[in-house]
């Protein structure tokens, strides 16, 4: 697997977007402390430091999704041909921002972009991005199918692409939401630079910082309908082009002993995960500790810089902390 042509691609793709979801969940809480008035001078610090990573995430990101797309496109053209709804090959194939796929009448709905996906997928406008009807190849089938006729074979291609509709929904949830946590990185750094955000009075910022308070899903959506597209998109083939899934199935394991594990997993999984939004929750209306392990008191919307490292730092200050 680590020699698999598309391994370094997606090994990057999976870790940059973690840091998105890392430093999306810096920011929101930070945007909370800062909506409520409470621990401003970390909340600054840290949504700072938050904002460049993120911005500098989704620079990595942006190269990182161009790479992975145009792997696809060469190590597994009809999983990219689903993503896209592709099902004739044409030049200056376009891009389809975002519709749903007509799997009856093999067509796709929505606005479009033209010769979009034939840049991204080849930095080309011209080159036609194959569609799902010439693939697999005749001769594929063939070898797979001895002594079906032309008519016959091109029955049975639809077996062997994924659920068209469903890859194609994912994938774009991803695009979409990925473009919005892209744009929010910037404009974060943007008000930063300006020195905008941190304006709590104004309306305009306490509203954007709601969004960044929300905006920890975000990355997560991305993550959970990238790995749905990376999945379903390779289906029918557990080895691709190889072995198919339903041929890789073990005899020696019952449907009832799946059924059992999965509904283990699952009630371990949600034990983990009410666990996590426990502590998460008590941790952040705890707030930080200084760096002696005392908890840093909550500090006033309304308080000035030279006011709160007066507090922060004056013995007057350390002696009611630790009170
Ligand atoms: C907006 C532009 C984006 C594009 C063009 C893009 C492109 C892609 C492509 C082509 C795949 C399929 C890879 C494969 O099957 O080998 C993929 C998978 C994935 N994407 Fe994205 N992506 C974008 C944004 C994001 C963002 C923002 C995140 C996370 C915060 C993300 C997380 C993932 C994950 C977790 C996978 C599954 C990878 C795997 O299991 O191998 N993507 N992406």
């Amino acid at each position: 697997m680590i020699g698999n042509p598309s391994s370094l691609n997606r090994i990057c793709h999976v870790v940059f977007g973690a840091w998105l979801v890392g430093a999306f969940l810096v920011m929101s809480i930070c945007a909370w402390y800062l909506l409520k008035g409470r621990f401003t001078t970390f909340a600054r610090t840290s949504m700072t430091v938050a904002a460049c990573f993120a911005a500098f995430t989704t620079v990595l990101q942006s190269i990182s999704a161009d790479s992975t797309a145009r792997g696809v496109v060469r190590t597994q053209p009809i999983k990219l041909a689903s993503m896209e709804g592709v099902y004739e090959t044409h030049d200056y194939t376009p891009m389809t921002l975002f519709g749903y796929v007509d799997t009856k009448n093999q067509t796709v709905h929505g606005p479009q972009i033209p010769a979009l996906l034939s840049f991204l997928c080849f930095h080309n406008f011209k080159q036609p991005v194959q569609g799902l009807l010439s693939m697999p190849s005749d001769e594929f089938l063939a070898a797979r199918n001895p002594g079906l006729s032309p008519e016959e074979l091109a029955k049975i291609r639809p077996n062997y692409w994924p659920v068209v509709g469903a890859v194609f929904q994912t994938y774009h949830l991803m695009i979409c939401i990925g473009s919005a946590v892209f744009g929010l990185s910037f404009l974060a750094l943007t008000l930063l630079w300006r020195g905008w955000l941190f304006k709590t009075e104004n309306p305009l910022i306490r509203f954007l910082l709601w969004i960044y308070v929300f905006a920890v899903i975000a990355p997560q959506i991305c993550m959970q309908a990238g790995w749905f597209t990376a999945e379903m998109g390779r289906q029918p083939w557990i080895v691709y082009n190889m072995l198919k899934t339903s041929d890789g199935l073990s005899r020696a394991v019952q449907a009832n002993q799946v059924v059992f594990s999965i509904i283990l997993f699952a009630l371990i999984y949600i034990l983990l995960f009410v666990t996590f939004i426990y502590l998460l929750n008590s941790k952040i209306q705890h707030g930080p500790d200084d760096d002696e392990g005392h908890h840093t008191k909550a500090i006033g919307a309304s308080s000035d810089a030279s006011e709160i490292a007066e507090d922060l730092f004056s013995r007057k200050g350390r002696a009611s902390h630790q009170e």
